[in-house]
This record gives structure tokens, sequence and C-alpha cells, in this order.
């Protein structure tokens, strides 16, 4: 008794440790950093206000795996997690499959959308969205924490500051269903 009383306690240890900071596998993510060629099929999910795109990205920071806004000319990506900053200079890409559609939509306060795109979980265990924002540094990626009701987007030309959006964007991927088969 005392032995399975054990391992029980084993187990459920492993398991609350197991689930914070896992990566959502359900999209496909592509490793990068400056060295690496821009994967064709890499997702623009804004523009800086110099001009350039960002494309959409993903870090494991501090043990949040948290959105982020990719400058591929560059090799930086900038993204925050409900509390920091970030700026590093390896990540992951979100690649597009072929038969599903992405799309940005409308959205506020953070509510749930369907089929809204995973990057992984907070080290919290909470589940992290990707969003985005019109702010001074232009069309900017950040991370959709539900339980903050807003979209956190990092300042990229100011200061390191965190901007909360009740109003933005959630990507979201949905089965293409006008696919055509031959
Ligand atoms: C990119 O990653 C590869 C493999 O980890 C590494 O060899 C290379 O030095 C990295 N390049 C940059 C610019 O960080
Ligand atoms: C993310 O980083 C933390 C350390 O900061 C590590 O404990 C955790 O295993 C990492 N998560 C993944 C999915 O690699």
């Amino acid at each position: 008794m005392y032995r399975v009383a054990c391992l029980l306690l084993v187990a459920l240890f492993g398991v609350v440790y197991a689930v914070p900071s896992q990566y959502d596998s359900e999209q496909v993510w592509v490793a990068g950093n400056l060295s690496y060629p821009l994967p064709s099929n890499a997702l623009v999910g804004g523009f800086d206000s110099f001009g350039y795109k960002l494309y959409v990205g993903r870090v494991n920071f501090t043990g949040t795996i948290a959105p982020c806004s990719v400058k591929a000319a560059t090799g930086v990506a900038e993204g925050n997690t409900e509390l920091f900053t970030f700026t590093e200079r390896a990540y992951q890409l979100l690649t597009t499959k072929d038969n599903m559609d992405y799309e940005w939509i409308r959205s506020y306060d953070g509510i749930l959308e369907d089929n809204a795109v995973s990057v992984g979980t907070s080290a919290l265990n909470e589940r992290v969205f990707i969003c985005r924002a019109k702010s001074v540094d232009g069309l900017i990626i950040g991370s959709l924490f539900l339980t903050k009701k807003a979209c956190l987007i990092k300042g990229l030309t100011t200061f390191n500051y965190i901007h909360l959006f009740d109003k933005y964007e959630v990507l979201i991927a949905v089965p293409k269903t006008n696919a055509k088969y031959y």
C-alpha cells in the first residue's frame, strides 16, 4: 500500500512538472536564425514602421513559450511573456500547411476563438495564443494570454515596455473547405 502511494506521488509529481512550458505541436514550426534560409512558407504576420516584414515565430523564454515577431533581414526575434520582454537570435518560425487557411480575425478581451493557433504553454501551464495589433512600431505580433484579457505587445523602438491591447487580432488556422483533389 505504501509503495503504491509512493508510486502515485511520483507519477503526480511527474505530471505537474511535465505539463508547463510545452510546445504546441498542431502547427509546423521550423528552427531559425540568421544562418538558416527563410522557409518559403513562413507566415508573415505584420510589418514594422521601417517597412520590414515580420514573420510569426516562437521562443521559449524563461519557461514560457511565447510568440515573437521575427525580422528575417536581421535574424532578430522580439516578443514578450506576460512579464518580460525579450530579444533573441534563435527562434522557431511558423510555416503554413497546404491544407490550412491562416487568417487574422478581430477579437477582444481575451475570448477564446475557435481554431486559435497556440504556440504552447506558459510556465504556469496557461496556453499562449498569437495575436497582433497596430502599435506605434507597426503591425506587431504579440502574446495573447486569456487570463490577461489582452494582447500583450513589446514596444520595439522606444523602450522595453509591454503594451496591452484589449482589441486585437488573433491568428486562426482552419482546414481548407474548397480543397481540390486530383
Ligand atoms: C544558427 O544555428 C546553427 C545550428 O544551431 C548554428 O550552427 C549557427 O551558428 C547559428 N547561427 C547564428 C547566426 O546564430
Ligand atoms: C523551456 O525552457 C525551460 C528553461 O527555461 C525548460 O525548463 C523547459 O523544458 C523548456 N521547454 C521546452 C518545451 O523546451
